[in-house]
């Protein structure tokens, strides 16, 4: 065994915007990166994971303002439902940051400041869409009107969803403002740019260099024969970010501050575990880093971030690794399908190491889509991970419990085949350094197809049955635990909570990819119990329509915030004769419950004085079930019951919400459950 020094490997995933959930399209980069992270780990080198919230620009600001809220109140919730996404996958970052952090602060304006003082940065006026209403400066995506071409109405400013054509906003037949609905003008304003062209060669060298995969090395090649543009990086007042040291009024393009990111992210855990930061950063360094990002944000990774990097005296990163989009049976992802799955409402119905599994079964290291065939994932899984490995315990563990009085045979019965087993795991880890997944998982159940022909032909049941074969049959089975626990080493990364039950299955203090080269002779295991249960059809199905779901929710979001939002924020006027159609009764809350899989809802039982209703209310974050029970209330009873999730709601009870909580409405002291309110 020769022993190579341990590698410094710091490793980074794209950062998720602030306004949005994580989705499986997300998942299949932090997947694919915490796999090769832990792998990583598993080889004893020192690895380093880091990731963080894309916290700036227009739409964030937007966003936190159609809510209400302020901008940091909406990323402080999001980063926080982004994390709790991640672990619910099994998605084990050393540091989780923001790019809305004193840390990115500091070294968007060190590496500004440096490039500025290499020349590296100009400033020339142009001309923009500015909505007056707003006082906004307005991205070509923030423009609708009619396409000059083909007359289509209310297209995006660059381009034309009917006919292709693409034009500048400023052609566009009466532009409309997407935000505010006002006529946007033309105005000048000073910009700042990144003089990319100043690093043209120095860029030609690192894409020709082994840095990026050779499907996008060719890529990149196409963009330099069609000559790089200067990169604006700055952005006008008002904008969530960072203000440009020398620029008052003048703020970082989200795209400057999020690579950024990774290197505050870096810092921050640097200064946490006391690692030394400059020893991975500073040119000439010998630790690696890797980025893991999604084909359609290379121009950032492959171009300007090294370019950046370089003109700021920053070692550049040794691989920018691309995968492919997420496709489900076999077409873009659709919110009416129902194919647009939340990573929360997945992991409300499966487990989500089956989505790890069926990744890792297809993911190589090239560019490609990846299709989740759901037939296909229920069988791959199915047959793999429940019919293959945890097969093999289940076969073996009961014989050993029985004969062997749950300790393993002094004695290996097949010393090769073990061999064979552990000399294999050379060739997978190969594979999983190479981000050939797909070929090591493939590998891995050749192993375990191995190990059930030597179980089947070994029919231990049957010898079981025989007088005196006791010892042979303890023999046979500690093979199989053995092999069985070289299986659970390699897929470790893959599915670290099955792993973990193995590892308390097979009383191991590891499963660390050296462990394995010890045999386990006489060693005692503990009980088994099923590491993972089958696919089920019909799970997946209900995950589909909760998806469905999903999309209702959202838009019912969106409609209650264009409210206060609309130009006109008194509601319009109704009749007293429309407002009597709503039955609003006088309610006592009977019984108040969580609902699982629902982090925002409780499900009231009502009390309308002898007749009671079950409502579903989004009010979990306000208030604890027990504090309701007994209170009174005012509801609508005439709802149309409404088909949710977690069965039907009959009703709607009143309340208020601001930015600080939800304020439930209550009657004065002597009202009876079931009175009119009017
Ligand atoms: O495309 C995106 O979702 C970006 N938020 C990725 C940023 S990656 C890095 F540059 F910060
Ligand atoms: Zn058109």
């Amino acid at each position: 065994m020769s022993h190579t020094a341990t590698r410094n490997i710091l490793v980074t995933s794209a950062l998720p915007y602030a306004n949005g959930d994580i989705h499986l399209g997300h998942l299949l980069e932090y997947i694919q990166t915490d796999i090769w992270v832990r792998f990583q780990k598993s080889r004893g080198q020192a690895c380093y994971y880091v990731c963080a919230d894309d916290a700036h620009g227009t739409a964030i600001m937007l966003r936190a303002e159609q809510e209400g809220i302020t901008s940091e109140a909406l990323i402080e919730r999001v980063s926080r439902d982004h994390q709790a996404d991640f672990a619910r996958f099994g998605v084990s970052f050393d540091n989780y940051h923001s790019t809305h952090s004193v840390e990115n602060r500091y070294f968007s304006e060190l590496i500004y400041t440096r490039l500025r003082d290499k020349g590296h940065i100009a400033t020339r006026d142009i001309e923009q869409m500015f909505d007056p209403q707003k006082g906004l400066f307005l991205a070509d995506r923030f423009i609708k009107g009619t396409c000059p071409k083909c007359h289509a109405e209310d297209q995006y400013g660059d381009n034309c969803e009917k006919c292709g054509a693409t034009y500048t906003p400023a052609e566009l037949i009466n532009p409309v403002s997407a935000i505010s609905g006002a006529t946007p003008e033309v105005r000048s304003s000073t910009h700042y740019f990144f003089k990319l062209p100043d690093f043209a060669e120095f860029l030609q060298q690192w894409v020709n260099d082994g840095h990026v995969q050779p499907q996008i090395r060719n890529k990149l090649m196409e963009w330099f024969e069609s000559g790089f543009n200067e990169w604006d990086i700055s952005r006008d007042a008002p904008y969530f970010g960072f203000e440009i040291p020398d620029a008052p009024g003048k703020y970082f393009y989200v795209w400057l501050d999020a690579p950024i990111g990774y290197l505050a992210s870096f810092k921050n855990l640097c200064e946490r575990e006391g690692i030394d930061f400059d020893a991975f950063w500073q040119p000439g360094s010998d630790a690696e880093v890797y980025h893991f990002i999604g084909k359609d944000i290379v121009y950032f990774h492959a171009l300007f971030w090294p370019a950046m990097l370089h003109g700021a005296d920053f070692r550049t990163p040794t691989a920018v690794n691309c995968h492919g989009f997420v496709t489900v049976d076999g077409a873009k992802m659709s919110k009416s399908r129902g194919t647009f799955i939340k990573a929360a409402t997945y992991a409300d119905f499966l487990n989500p190491e089956y989505l790890r599994y069926y990744f890792a079964a297809k993911l190589t290291s090239k560019v490609d889509d990846l299709d989740l065939n759901l037939d296909d994932f229920a069988a791959r899984v199915n047959s793999d991970l429940v019919g293959k490995v945890v097969n093999i315990a289940s076969r073996c563990a009961g014989f050993v419990k029985k004969l062997g009085d749950s300790q393993l045979s002094a004695n290996c019965a097949e010393p090769q085949m073990l061999a064979r087993f552990i000399a294999a795991g050379d060739e997978i880890a190969d594979d999983y350094e190479a981000r050939e997944f797909s070929r090591a998982m493939r590998r891995i159940m050749e192993l375990a197809d191995e190990a059930n022909t030597y179980i089947a032909d070994a029919e231990p049941w049957v010898l079981a049955k025989q007088e005196g074969r006791e010892q042979e049959v303890l023999d046979i089975c500690s093979v199989g635990i053995n092999l069985f626990r070289q299986l659970m080493v390699y897929l470790a990364p893959v599915v670290p909570a099955m792993a973990e039950q193995a590892q308390v299955f097979l009383n191991l203090e590891t499963l660390d990819w050296h462990s394995r080269h010890s045999t386990l002779l006489s060693h005692t295991i503990n009980k088994f119990k099923p590491l993972m249960t089958r696919v089920e059809r019909d799970r997946i199905d209900a995950m589909i329509e909760a998806s469905k779901e999903d999309l209702v929710e959202e838009q019912k979001l969106k409609d209650a915030v264009k409210g206060p939002l609309a130009d006109d924020p008194i509601a319009e006027q109704i009749s007293f004769d429309d407002f009597i159609k709503v039955d609003l009764r006088i309610a006592r809350i009977a019984k108040a419950q969580y609902v699982e899989g629902a982090d925002k809802l409780l499900q009231l039982t009502l009390d309308l004085g002898g007749e009671t209703r079950n409502v579903f209310s989004g009010i979990r974050s306000a208030y604890a079930p027990e504090a309701l029970e007994g209170r009174l209330t005012v509801m609508v009873a005439n709802l149309a019951p409404r088909k949710m999730r977690f069965g039907m709601s009959e009703g709607m009870v009143l309340a208020s919400a601001n930015d600080d909580g939800i304020y439930l409405l209550s009657p004065d002291t002597g009202a009876e459950p079931g009175q009119r309110v009017t």
